[in-house]
């Protein structure tokens, strides 16, 4: 069965981390709402959904994704390269060592969840504003034994790598081009997202359906158009907080 991380909204998620965002007013009751919803599209799948309340100080901590990557084998506790979110990990831990044995990314290793995109045994990991090279070469290390290829990804112009690019199906990735080095991906499809919708390229894929943030109606036109079943989930709130999609869970098999 697959369980989904959640963690619930943080009251302060207005004093979130903003890279590449202007900062907006957000609706927190909206936002909770949002979450919600979320939670139960996750639920409808047949996850098992355990939403968390554990750091609920950190503005950022709905965000589960970056403090982590779960695989079958073990889970890779991170080390956001944000100071304002290194906390969660710490709570975090406890929680994952449930259901995997742990290793961790020492500092001055840096690694956010965000960045490690996982299609089949190769691993793409961002080197981004907050993963550095140290933080993958460790993420490599950690996982060599495990037979994965961990491949490093420049990202430029986004947050994190899976800002720009997320795996639709087993050989195919939903991507804004501008905002990686895609030569690694050879081999694999790339759907480029619309133009006009920078953003969309963080797609959640549960079942057969893939889910895109709402508010990119050309790039469901062009998955729909290639044969994808796709929906969309409202997330305006978190968006203001430079979330996608995948932010918001950790997903894994629970029992390995
Ligand atoms: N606001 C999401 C992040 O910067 O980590």
């Amino acid at each position: 069965m697959l369980l989904a991380l959640t963690h619930i909204v943080s009251p302060n998620l207005d004093k979130c981390e903003l890279s590449h965002r202007e900062r907006q007013p957000i609706d927190l009751v909206l936002a909770a709402r949002q979450h919600t919803t979320y939670c139960d599209i996750l639920q409808s799948h047949g996850l098992e959904v355990i939403e968390l309340d554990i750091n609920r100080d950190y503005p950022d901590s709905v965000f589960v994704e970056d403090t982590a990557v779960v695989l079958d084998e073990l889970a890779v506790m991170a080390n956001p390269g944000v100071l304002s979110r290194q906390g969660e990990v710490t709570n975090m831990e406890p929680v994952l060592a449930r259901y995997r044995p742990i290793t961790r990314i020492q500092p001055p290793a840096t690694l956010d969840g965000g960045d490690v995109l996982l299609v089949g045994k190769k691993i793409f990991v961002g080197l981004s504003s907050r993963t550095n090279q140290a933080g993958v070469y460790a993420l490599a290390d950690i996982l060599k034994p495990f037979g994965y290829d961990v491949i490093q990804i420049a990202v430029t112009g986004c947050l994190h790598l899976k800002s720009a690019i997320t795996a639709v199906d087993n050989e195919t990735l939903l991507a804004n081009p501008d905002w990686f080095n895609h030569s690694p991906f050879t081999g694999l499809r790339i759907i480029p997202v619309s133009k006009e919708e920078p953003w969309a390229a963080n797609a959640l894929r549960l079942d057969d359906m893939v889910y895109l943030a709402a508010g990119f109606p050309k790039t469901v036109d062009i998955l729909t158009s290639q044969g994808y079943a796709v929906s969309t989930i409202d997330i305006s709130e978190l968006q203001k907080a430079e979330a996608g999609l995948t932010c918001s869970s950790l997903i894994f098999e629970k029992n390995r």
